[in-house]
């Protein structure tokens, strides 16, 4: 006979795993299966997010802006210290510890709450029934009340420069360095293309970034993507703007990479490329013929707002879905899903998403940006305060970026926040809770904020916005 649960998850990243736990929280059984293996041949849960993505790459941009701290900045607070070096050796074991801790973690977390974690491959058949195939083992066939699909993103390969694993190399393996490129070549000067080619350029490599938008930044508010743009320049990356790449050529001493802009025709010698470009969904050999699932024209699994497919009884939450390719937003998808098949109510607001960029500065924000709320034709008012004016950041000698809020002009309900600072990642948390409870800038004016703190940025911010602002001079 075969095995049978209330509920299967196929994919144990952040969407799936989150799903699975809440719904053993919610008394059902629950089976996570999960096929996901690192580079030393060992699986693990945790998805992209834990084991190539999100965790790792934090865990190096803290040992690159310790390093850069150590060299620019410690003289400044009259500490001196020998030559200071780096090991990346060391750097990559501290990594890849907090990766493995995090990814235990999950497999803790799985027994705990009753999960049964299956590592192998999941299919998904018609009729509620699941595939299961172990990495060691035959296929079995899974009875399943309820099925969620979960199976995540991979990166978007260009025919033009495919992977290689050595010379171009996707975020992952460029995560995975075991030395500091000389020169470091990036396709795409999105969140990927900024965070690990400021890593890398941190820790000593020339870095290089091609975008092909001409703007900077685009989906970013104006103002904080000029001073972010301002900023990266001055820590010597060098991102050329409207470049489109035409060719690139692996040789002897690296690559060779083709590209074009306004100026014409150039060239770009580069020891490593990484090319991070976007993600796609990754639903390979995820759904039998007969599943009866539909996928959109760029490969997403057709959801509706509840993140039903139009199978019954079959959801699929996360990057494989419409929506922001965020793991927040992955796992808001499995507890609402998981809620929703306990029978209660449940929804994602889809409008209350943070975004967050770890660089130095980073870069957070939420709701809409001034174009947007410009386009909209809703008259508006909107409030700044920079992190030069504040305390904290000064002790921090973190004074660059600002906290920037537009509110309604009538109402006063805030309708973004956007920051780029120290801790902005940390902060748009406050904004994040505004904005949910449809608070207005009156309400984070009476808000009492620790002092010193940077989150007196945001409150100056609001005060800034009806021209209250008390440490500095109102325009
Ligand atoms: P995934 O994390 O991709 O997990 C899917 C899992 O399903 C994988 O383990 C996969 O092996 C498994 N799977 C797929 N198909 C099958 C199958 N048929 N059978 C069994 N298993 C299967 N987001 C943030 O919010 N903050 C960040 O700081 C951040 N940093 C990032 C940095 C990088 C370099 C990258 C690449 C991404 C980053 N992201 C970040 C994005 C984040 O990683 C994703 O949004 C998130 O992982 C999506 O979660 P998921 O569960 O949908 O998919
Ligand atoms: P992205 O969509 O953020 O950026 C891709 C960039 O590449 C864009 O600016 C695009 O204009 C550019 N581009 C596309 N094709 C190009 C070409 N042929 N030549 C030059 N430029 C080109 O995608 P990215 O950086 O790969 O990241 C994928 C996703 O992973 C993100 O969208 C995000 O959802 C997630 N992520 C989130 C992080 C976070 O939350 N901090 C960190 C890293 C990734």
């Amino acid at each position: 006979m075969s095995r049978s649960y209330d509920v299967v998850v196929i994919g144990a990243g952040p969407a799936g795993y989150i799903a699975a736990i809440r719904a053993a929280q919610h008394g059902m059984t629950v089976a996570c299966i999960d096929e996901w293996k690192n580079f030393d041949g060992k699986n693990a849960f945790g998805g992209t997010c834990l084991n190539a993505g999100c965790i790792p790459s934090k865990a190096l941009l803290e040992s690159s802006e310790l390093y850069h701290r150590a060299q620019h900045e410690f003289k400044k607070h009259g500490i001196t210290t020998g030559a200071v070096g780096i090991d990346v050796a060391a750097m990559q074991k501290r990594r890849a510890s907090i990766v493995r801790q995090l990814t235990g973690g999950i497999a803790g977390l799985f027994k705990a709450n009753k999960v049964d974690g299956l590592v192998g491959h999941g299919k998904l058949l018609a009729g509620g029934k699941v595939e299961f195939t172990p990495v060691d083992g035959e296929a079995e066939v899974i009875d399943a009340a309820h099925v969620i699909l979960a199976s995540g993103s991979a990166p978007i390969e260009l025919p033009i420069a495919p992977f290689d694993g050595e010379h171009i190399v996707d975020s992952w393996s460029a995560i995975e360095f075991d030395a500091v490129p000389q020169r470091l070549g990036v396709i795409g000067a999105g969140v990927i293309g900024l965070e690990i080619g400021s890593v890398w350029s941190r820790l000593g490599a020339e870095v290089t970034i091609i975008e092909a938008m001409d703007d900077f930044l685009f989906m970013a508010d104006r103002d904080v993507a000029a001073v972010a743009a301002k900023d990266f320049k001055k820590q010597g990356l060098d991102i050329k703007l409207g470049a489109k790449m035409t060719g690139a050529e692996v040789g002897k001493k690296g690559v060779t990479v083709a590209y074009e802009d306004k100026s014409g025709s150039h060239s770009l010698e580069v020891d490593k490329l990484i090319v991070a470009v976007g993600r796609r969904p990754f639903t390979d050999g995820l759904l039998a013929e007969d599943s009866g699932i539909a996928l959109d024209e760029r490969g997403f699994i057709i959801v509706d707002e509840e993140c039903r497919t139009r199978v019954k009884g079959v959801y699929a939450v996360g990057d494989c879905v419409r929506g922001a390719m965020l793991a927040h937003k992955a796992s808001e998808e499995g507890v609402m899903v998981a809620d929703l098949i306990a029978g209660e109510l449940a929804e994602v607001n889809y409008d209350v998403i943070p975004s967050v960029i770890y660089t130095a500065p980073e870069i957070a924000w939420v709701g809409k940006t001034e174009a947007e709320v410009k386009a909209s034709g809703r008259p508006y008012k909107t409030g700044a305060f920079p992190f030069a004016a504040n305390g904290r950041a000064k002790a921090l000698e973190q004074v660059s970026g600002m906290v920037k809020i537009i509110a309604a002009a009538d109402d006063d309900e805030i309708l973004g926040v956007h920051i780029v600072g120290p801790m902005a990642g940390e902060l748009i948390s406050e904004a994040v809770l505004a904005l949910e409870f449809s608070a207005s800038t009156e309400d984070l004016q009476r808000t009492i904020h620790a002092h010193p703190s940077l989150a007196e940025a945001v409150h100056e911010a609001a005060l800034a916005a009806d021209k209250r602002a008390l440490n500095y001079v109102n325009r």
